[in-house]
């Protein structure tokens, strides 16, 4: 049965406290209730999958290096904490196979978006293929990029997963993908994950009628849940769970609908 309102998916964990793409942002999106969570994957030198944003260490670790030259053993040393506040200190980056534990045993689903400088490379796909086998969560895990060349061409892969179109902007060109794609058969292709504020209400009546799932980002404003609720929106990824899904609990109480 379909959920009655939107499931909340933390974007980089809970995100909007915690430190960003770590087991402490993971951490605190399950004890919040959240359904899943969204992280942003690198791959290191030595073909590791790293949990981290941006290809440049600086802004979260302080350090002038980029994850794609750099081995696992050195990423794994960097303080990926403090700059979000001196009690996250000696939070690290996480590899892709910890997080991907820790949401077994919580029950956390999990949008992987692949990221890579300037995109992903099939190197990357391929290790967090591997990752996901490993950990036996085929079934509860998305892989979402902007860069959909290759969201496409795992989808054609036998051990493809499911993948979600990330998008700024929902532009002709990505609806005659998206019409073609759900006339041949959309395969692996489950969902489409605009930028919220480039969804209107019969955008969404049309990615529903063609069968895609509706993720939108970066939802943190309770008005915004609301409207997207009524629109029915699958999913919301926001920096803030527990104040998205405090805010839509209130409305179920009040209306009987979110
Ligand atoms: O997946 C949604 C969102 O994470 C896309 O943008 O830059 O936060 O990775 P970004
Ligand atoms: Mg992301």
């Amino acid at each position: 049965m379909a959920p009655d309102r939107p499931r909340i998916i933390a974007h980089r964990g809970s995100s909007g406290t915690a430190p960003e793409n770590t087991m402490a942002a993971f951490r605190l999106a399950a004890s919040e209730g959240a359904f899943g969570i969204e992280l942003d994957v690198h791959l290191t030198a030595d073909g590791i999958a790293a949990v981290c944003h941006d290809g440049h260490l600086l802004r979260t670790t302080g350090v002038d290096g980029r994850i794609g030259q750099m081995d696992w053993d050195d990423l794994s040393r960097l303080d990926a904490g403090s700059w979000k506040g001196p009690q996250y200190a000696g939070e690290r980056i996480p590899r892709l196979s910890e997080v991907l534990a820790f949401c077994r045993r919580t029950g956390l689903w999990v949008n992987i978006e692949l990221k890579g400088e300037p995109e992903p490379t099939e190197s990357l796909v391929d290790a967090v293929i591997r990752d996901v086998q490993d950990a036996r969560m085929t079934g509860a895990v998305l892989l979402s990029s902007f860069h959909h060349g290759c969201l496409l061409a795992a989808d054609d892969r036998p051990d493809g997963l499911p993948v979600g179109l990330l998008s700024e902007t929902l532009d002709e060109g990505l609806w005659e993908l998206l019409e073609e794609r759900a006339e041949r058969g959309r395969g692996l292709l489950s969902a489409v994950h605009p930028h919220h504020a480039a969804l209107s209400r019969p955008d969404a009546v049309r990615l529903h009628d063609m069968g895609y799932r509706i993720n939108l980002w970066t939802v943190n404003e309770p008005g915004d849940a609301a409207r997207y609720a009524e629109w029915g929106a699958d999913a919301l990824i926001t920096d803030h769970p527990a104040r998205l899904l405090a805010f839509l609990e209130s409305r179920r109480a009040g209306n009987g609908r979110p």
